[in-house]
């Protein structure tokens, strides 16, 4: 991770409300995002990704609220006019366009010479890993190329903020990996603000300094990938990133910085307070994530917290397995993963098993 928490504030929400007729799309978002950072708008579909990057663009007016860039108040302030590009989940270029043309689009109205704006378009080409493509006419792209030709022609404008809604759902798996490394390399080597909206978690978890998970117009949550990951502030937000079982838990006691819970299939443990997030009024569970607990082996000594259980699924990854196993003779199922390595056998269904686990790993939404 690059971010540092000291750097200036490029963009700031204040209480923003937007309404599209009736319909409440945007409801009192807060906060802010860095100058440098690589920041992450993440959440299912309609959930208002799209409507607040367009905030930023000015694409949209807001309803309520305050969003500044760099310090300052956007309201009144036109698309047009503001330091920011946005390059679209369908990246519009222009197919009867040569590549170089593409690029310099956002040029014609620059009053720099001919020579020059050609120069301004091989940089943008050479930093989004086309060099020499100009003259190549932009429909003999494949996806990936002409990602980058949306890239080069946004970064040509040297925006202060880069915005991205969803540039790579177009492309497959492999490639849409393959540009993730690329864009996270080429917003450290230009340094500019990147806002990027997606709905894939993982994307979301690689890419970003920071990342805000919005549901229904709001951000359930603001934080860097690993407090996102590990300490979920709701149930919502933990089952939205990555896998994560759900047990329910008795609240034995509560005192100062300790709650003692009783969690069924696994037993006793007493929680620290950085454990248990805000309290929402839900009926008491504990989350913990598959990798976070362990089958232990014959011969394997015992653990300092463990439980018996039976495998009911076996899910075979390759270099993972998954098991479902109902743990201490219980109809609590939990999936747990496991590396696979030489020597360690994957099991059968209906085998029984000891499986490890440790209060630390374990969240509690109540
Ligand atoms: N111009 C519009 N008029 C009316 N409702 C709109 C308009 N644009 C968006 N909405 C509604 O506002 C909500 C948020 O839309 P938005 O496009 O911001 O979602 P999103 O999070 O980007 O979703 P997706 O992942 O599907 O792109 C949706 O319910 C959508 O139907
Ligand atoms: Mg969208």
């Amino acid at each position: 991770m690059t971010f540092s928490a000291d750097r200036p504030t490029m963009i700031e929400f204040k209480d923003v409300h937007k309404y599209y007729g009736d319909y409440h799309a945007l409801r009192g978002i807060n906060g802010t995002i860095k100058a440098g950072e690589f920041f992450s708008l993440l959440g299912p579909s309609g959930c208002g990704k799209t409507t607040l990057l367009r905030t930023i663009a000015g694409f949209e007016d807001i309803s309520s609220g305050v969003v500044m860039i760099d310090g300052k108040d956007m309201a009144g302030v036109p698309a047009n006019v503001r330091p920011t590009n946005m390059v679209f989940q369908s990246y519009a270029i222009f197919p009867h366009m040569s590549v170089a043309e593409n690029v310099g689009f956002g040029l014609r109205r620059d009053p720099r010479s001919k020579a020059e704006k050609a120069q301004a378009v091989a940089e943008a080409l050479e930093m989004v890993g086309l060099k020499g493509y100009g003259n190549r006419a932009a429909h003999a792209l494949s996806g990936g190329q002409r990602q980058r030709v949306a890239l080069a022609r946004a970064l040509i404008l040297k925006p202060k903020v880069l915005l991205l809604d969803e540039p790579l759902s177009a492309l497959d798996k492999k490639m849409r990996e393959h540009m993730q490394v690329e864009l996270i390399k080429l917003q450290r080597q230009v340094g500019i603000t990147f806002i990027l909206v997606t709905h894939d978690q993982e994307e979301a978890l690689v890419m970003s300094d920071r990342i805000a998970v919005m549901f229904e117009g709001e951000i359930a949550q603001l934080a860097d990938p690993e407090t996102l990951y590990r300490r979920p502030a709701t149930r919502k937000v933990a089952d939205f990133i990555g896998t994560m079982n759900f047990i329910p838990a008795e609240i034995l006691s509560e005192s100062g910085d300790k709650v003692e819970v009783e969690a069924k299939g696994l037993g006793r443990a007493t929680l620290d307070i950085s454990q248990a997030p805000a309290r929402t009024g839900e009926t008491p569970v504990v989350g913990l994530r598959p990798e976070t607990l362990t089958l232990l082996y014959d011969g394997q000594p015992a653990a300092e917290r463990e439980t018996e259980g039976v495998i009911d699924e076996v899910i075979y990854f390759g270099d993972m397995t998954y098991y479902d196993v109902y743990l201490g003779g219980t109809d609590v199922e939990v999936r747990l993963s496991m590396r696979n390595v030489p020597g360690r056998p994957v099991l059968e269904v209906g085998a029984k098993v000891r499986v490890a686990w440790s209060p630390q790993a374990l969240v509690l939404f109540r």
